[in-house]
């Protein structure tokens, strides 16, 4: 017999600073059984298109290995997995071990998916050992930004791909603050009862780095190509750049 977890309502992490990962893993621990129906609640369903062009961003071939940290649930593994295809590898790392279970769950019966507990901070894999890098919803929770994305250009080989998606702090619609502010909370606690950790999904927005300012980032991570593509009027951006 399974007893569902109880909902505690405990306060949000931290929206910057240093030593948050542990309040961050807490929340996401949480909320892990509810996220994914809460994602497809709270974006309208629109996070798939922007998974699919992220995913595209990556410009992976089949038979490659790729990184997807800050993994969570994997939701991003059912667009990597078509993509590098079955004699690829797709590795997912989080610091959040109910997230990375619902992912075991949701993949484990794929031998070519692997979901190991670790953080971004200090990604537990060896120099150029993969062809390509996604961070999707994660780098606003992270740390420090530089610092993951020197370890992302560590792992990933030469003219590998580095991608991160993200919600931007200076969307081109106003009214996205009033969604954000009022409606995503509101929804967030209704289906997940946990009405900190959507009020977190846009005070870590607003403290978040510019699209412009991450491509900067990339650059002074040492990464070349720098792109940014902004979706969903602004409020969402896919940077990526490429290792050399
Ligand atoms: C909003 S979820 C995104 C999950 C998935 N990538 C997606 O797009 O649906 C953010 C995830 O980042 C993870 N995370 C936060 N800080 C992290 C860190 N320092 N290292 C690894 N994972 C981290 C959280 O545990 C959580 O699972």
């Amino acid at each position: 017999m399974t007893t569902a977890t109880p909902v505690t309502h405990a306060a949000a992490p931290a929206v910057t600073g240093e030593g948050r990962e542990h309040d961050v893993a807490g929340m996401f621990n949480r909320i892990a059984k509810r996220y994914d129906v809460l994602n497809d609640c709270i974006s309208l369903g629109m996070h798939r298109g922007w998974k699919r062009a992220a995913v595209k961003a990556l410009n992976l071939q089949p038979g490659q290995q790729v990184l997807d940290v800050a993994t969570g649930t994997g939701d991003l593994v059912q667009y990597l997995l078509p993509t590098v295809g079955p004699t690829g590898q797709v590795t997912g790392v989080d610091i959040s071990d109910e997230m990375l279970n619902v992912a075991r769950q949701r993949f484990g019966q794929h031998t070519n998916t692997t979901f190991t507990l670790g953080s971004a901070m200090a990604l537990p894999l060896a120099d150029n050992s993969v062809d390509g890098a996604i961070i999707s919803f994660g780098l606003r929770n992270v740390d420090n930004v530089p610092q993951v994305l020197a370890e992302l250009a560590r792992v990933v080989k030469p003219s590998g791909t580095i991608v991160s998606l993200d919600t931007a702090p200076d969307p081109w619609l106003p009214g996205f603050w009033w969604y954000f502010n009022l409606v995503m909370p509101t929804v967030g606690k209704l289906i997940s009862g946990d009405n900190a950790a959507y009020k977190y999904l846009a005070q870590s927005t607003k403290a978040f780095v510019t699209p412009q300012q991450l491509q900067t980032m990339f650059a002074n991570a040492g990464l070349s190509h720098i792109t940014c593509q902004r979706l969903a009027f602004g409020s969402v951006a896919v940077v990526k750049g490429v290792c050399n």
